[in-house]
C-alpha cells in the first residue's frame, strides 16, 4: 500500500503538480458516442472531484459548425448537458433569431467539468485555469477531429485561448475568420457576458449581430 505524503510541502506539491491530462482517457479510433462514454470516467485533472459529472459536447456528429463555450455551469453540471442553464437559453434564443439551422450545430465546452466555489448553498462559477484548459484539451481536440466542422465558433476568451492558444483574444477575433487546414475559426463573446452586462439589451443586440455575421460566414 502506498502512503500519502502529508504536510504543507506535500499539499503545495499536489496543488502545483501538473495534471495527467485527458489524453490518456481518450479511446483510440473510437466514434463520438464511445468517446463521450469514456469522458464520463475522466480523471485528467482535479475538477472531476467536486463536480457532479462530465458534461460532454452535444449535437449532430456531422455538424458543420462547432460552438465552444468555457465550462458547464451549475445547471449543466446537474443535468449533464451543455448550455441548458441561463446562458444556454440566451444562446438558444439568439441562434434561433439569427436563423441558425440547429441540425448543423454541435455545442461543447473547453473544459468538461464545472469549477466553482461554494457560497452558502450557492455554487459560484470559477474560471478554469490555463492548466485545466490544457489538461482537458484532448476531449475538445477529439470532438473536432470526429465532427470535422467547417467553422469553429469560440464563445468568450477561455474558448478562444483553448482553440487558438493563450495569446488569442475575443477582441481581435470578433468579426474575423482565421483559416486553419482543417476548419475556419471565429469568435464572439460568451453568452454569460451578455447576462452580466450593465446594458443587457445593447449587449444582446451586439451578440445577435455577431451571430448573424457568423451564420453568413458558415454558409460560405
Ligand atoms: N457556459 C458555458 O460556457 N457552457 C455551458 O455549457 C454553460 C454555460
Ligand atoms: Fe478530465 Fe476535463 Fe474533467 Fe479535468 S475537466 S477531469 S481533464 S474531463
Amino acid at each position: 500500500m502506498g502512503t500519502t505524503a502529508r504536510g504543507p510541502a506535500a499539499d503545495r506539491r499536489r496543488r502545483t503538480a501538473k495534471p495527467v491530462g485527458a489524453a490518456e482517457f481518450v479511446p483510440p479510433d473510437a466514434d463520438l458516442d464511445t468517446v463521450r462514454a469514456a469522458a464520463a470516467g475522466c480523471r485528467g485533472c482535479d475538477l472531476y472531484r467536486n463536480a457532479t459529472q462530465t458534461v460532454f459536447g452535444e449535437g449532430p456528429a456531422n455538424a458543420s459548425v462547432v460552438m465552444v463555450g468555457e465550462q458547464p455551469g451549475d445547471q449543466e453540471d446537474t443535468q449533464g448537458q451543455p448550455f441548458v442553464g441561463p446562458a444556454g437559453r440566451l444562446l438558444d434564443r439568439a441562434l434561433d433569431e439569427a436563423g441558425f439551422d440547429r441540425t448543423g450545430v454541435y455545442l461543447t465546452n473547453a473544459v468538461k467539468h464545472f469549477k466553482f466555489t461554494e457560497r452558502g448553498k450557492r455554487r459560484i462559477h470559477k474560471q478554469p485555469s490555463r492548466t485545466e484548459v490544457v489538461a482537458c484539451s484532448a476531449w475538445l481536440a477529439t470532438e473536432l477531429e470526429l465532427v470535422t466542422p467547417d467553422l469553429v465558433v469560440c464563445l468568450g476568451a477561455v474558448a478562444a485561448k483553448a482553440v487558438l492558444g493563450p495569446s488569442a483574444t475575443v477582441g481581435e477575433l470578433r468579426g474575423q475568420v482565421v483559416e486553419r487546414p482543417d476548419y475556419r475559426i471565429t469568435a464572439t463573446v460568451h453568452p454569460s457576458s451578455v447576462l452580466r452586462a450593465p446594458d443587457r439589451k445593447t449587449a444582446y443586440t451586439e451578440f445577435l449581430d455577431d451571430l448573424c455575421h457568423i451564420r453568413d460566414v458558415a454558409r460560405r
